[in-house]
């Protein structure tokens, strides 16, 4: 039977097949892979075997989605299954060891062909793009925007945003709740920072729209497997609900963190 999924219901990612390993991407400290599934697609595919852990993958999944919603462009997720024959069949000995390492399900995100990186030199973005990656990033504490790696590419035109594995840094360690929710964010070397003008009227448009239903919604996503383990927390329903309290609060004390907020 095949995998492949056709219906992209809001509340699963789809799953496809992968039928070949085409290329490695120039940079990415994962080893992100170009790989050909069986929907014709070619996806970016991060593998779960990765140094980095399934966590920057929960977080590739939240923050992306959550962006989305909110109307940032980010490319469509995927969950890429992988088989062994598919890995045996790679000559490169390190990229076949991490494809060996990660049978099953891997997160793929659809590649922009000939999509350039955006390094905040090439053009002023529409300032209403600028402020929802920003707030995003603020919101979901991405350090992941510099000048020196801005993980932002520009197709056909429009800004896109990728790369959102270094956010929700709260799943590493599972600090106080409050901890994390009243962390400031740094602008100073946010790509869009000179960009997005004052976030206040990004926030009064993007906050309201991170209910708890879109959160749920959200979480609902993440493959059981992939959540990392709070202490005292059993169960991935009671992981998600765990992931939706860090967010809540975030949200309750933007005062916090929102640059320019308390100024
Ligand atoms: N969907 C995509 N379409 C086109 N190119 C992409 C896409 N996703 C990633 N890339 C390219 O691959 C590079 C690495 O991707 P990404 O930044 O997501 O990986 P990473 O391993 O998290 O990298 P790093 O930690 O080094 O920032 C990007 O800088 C970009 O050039
Ligand atoms: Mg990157």
């Amino acid at each position: 039977m095949s995998m492949a999924t056709t219906a992209t219901a809001d509340t699963t990612l789809p799953v496809v097949r992968a039928v070949r390993y085409v290329q490695a991407l120039r940079e990415g400290g994962s080893l992100p892979g170009l790989m050909e599934t069986d929907n014709l697609g070619t996806y970016v595919v991060k593998f779960r075997g990765a140094g980095q852990g399934t966590a920057a993958l929960v977080a590739e999944i939240v923050v992306g989605e959550l962006g989305r919603r909110l109307g940032v462009r980010v490319p469509e997720l995927a969950l890429v299954d992988l088989d062994d024959a598919i890995s045996r069949r790679e000559p490169d000995p390190d990229i076949q060891q991490l494809m060996l390492a990660s049978p099953g399900i891997n997160l793929g995100m659809d590649f922009l062909p000939r999509a350039l990186g955006y390094d905040g030199r090439g053009g002023r973005p529409p300032a209403d793009d600028a402020a929802a990656v920003l707030w995003l990033d603020a919101f979901t504490a991405n350090v992941d925007r510099s000048w020196r790696n801005p993980n932002l590419l520009i197709w056909h035109g429009d800004l896109w945003a990728i790369d959102h594995g270094a956010s929700l840094v709260f799943h590493h360690g599972w600090p106080d709740v409050s901890a994390f929710a009243a962390r400031a964010y740094p602008l100073d070397d946010h790509v869009l920072a000179p960009f997005a003008g004052h976030l206040s009227a990004a926030h009064g448009r993007l906050a309201p729209m991170i209910t708890d239903e879109l959160v749920s919604e959200v979480m609902a996503l993440v493959p059981d497997e992939w959540l990392p383990v709070p202490p005292d927390v059993d169960g991935p329903n009671a992981i998600r609900r765990r992931y939706a309290e860090y967010l809540g609060e975030r949200l309750a004390m933007a005062d916090r963190w929102l640059p320019g907020a308390a100024s």
